[in-house]
């Protein structure tokens, strides 16, 4: 990727090193960006290797786009590079979920905002379901919190698949409510009012709590054998 001389348009910073993927800031036609490079995995066969990370690029792309479809706030899609392995996105101005629930308590971060967020998240997560879309990582550092305009912003969909099984909802809502017990113990019970408005935002809410309940029980009995 071109790192221009001045370091200004084309220059890269990176914000995150992952496991599957390094994530820059960078500008785009002058905007501000974020690119999302995925790399190889060096243990796999090299042509395989490729396609599966084309594969997962273009899958990740889709389901953004899809999600924003169905009238969920996501960063608006710039470029994707096959050669590259990237996906360049509108950079999104305003912490992450995480950082607001991690200062509950503290500047400006009240109950009235908390009960808001938490609204927010049920309410996309009830629409991107009833979509058949399936976000896959649902923690609070996957969801910003846009400036501005005070809306909820779901990013990195590495992990989404569409799926209309109730047990594949019940296991997304699942490992937001793991994160958000062993990150934000203290900010109360964000769960149950994510709940309420999941029931709210999704036509099939009754069979996906049904679930949630059971992979919860499966979850249990998993702990207190290991
Ligand atoms: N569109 C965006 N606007 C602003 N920050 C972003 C955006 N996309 C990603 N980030 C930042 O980069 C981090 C990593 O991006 P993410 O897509 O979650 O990759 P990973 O799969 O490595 O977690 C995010 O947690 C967030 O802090
Ligand atoms: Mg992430």
């Amino acid at each position: 990727m071109g790192i221009n001389q001045d370091g200004k348009e084309g220059s890269l910073i990176l914000l995150k090193q992952g496991a599957e993927a390094r994530v820059f800031e960078s500008t785009f036609v002058g905007r501000r960006s974020i690119i999302k490079e995925r790399f190889s995995k060096k243990y796999r066969h090299p042509t395989l290797d490729t396609k599966l990370t084309l594969k997962r690029l273009n899958a990740e792309a889709r389901c953004m786009t899809k999600a924003r479809r169905l009238g969920v706030s996501t960063p608006v899609l710039y470029a994707l590079d096959p050669v590259l392995h990237s996906l360049t996105f509108e950079y999104v101005e305003g912490p992450a979920i995480k950082e607001i629930f991690l200062g509950f308590g503290f500047n400006g971060v009240n109950q009235e905002l908390m009960n808001d967020i938490a609204t927010q998240i049920g309410d996309a997560i009830g629409k991107i379901h009833d979509g058949g879309l399936i976000h896959g990582d649902l923690t609070t550092s996957n969801m910003l919190f846009q400036n501005g305009t005070n809306k909820l912003v779901l990013i990195d969909f590495g992990l989404s698949f569409t799926s209309t099984l109730p047990e594949d909802k019940a296991v997304d809502l699942y490992v937001l409510e793991r994160a958000l017990l062993s990150m934000h113990s203290s900010c109360g019970n964000v769960m149950d009012q994510i709940l309420a408005a999941y029931r709210k935002s999704s036509k099939q809410w009754s069979s996906t709590l049904n679930k949630l309940a059971q992979v919860r029980q499966r979850g249990r009995k998993r702990t207190m054998v290991g």
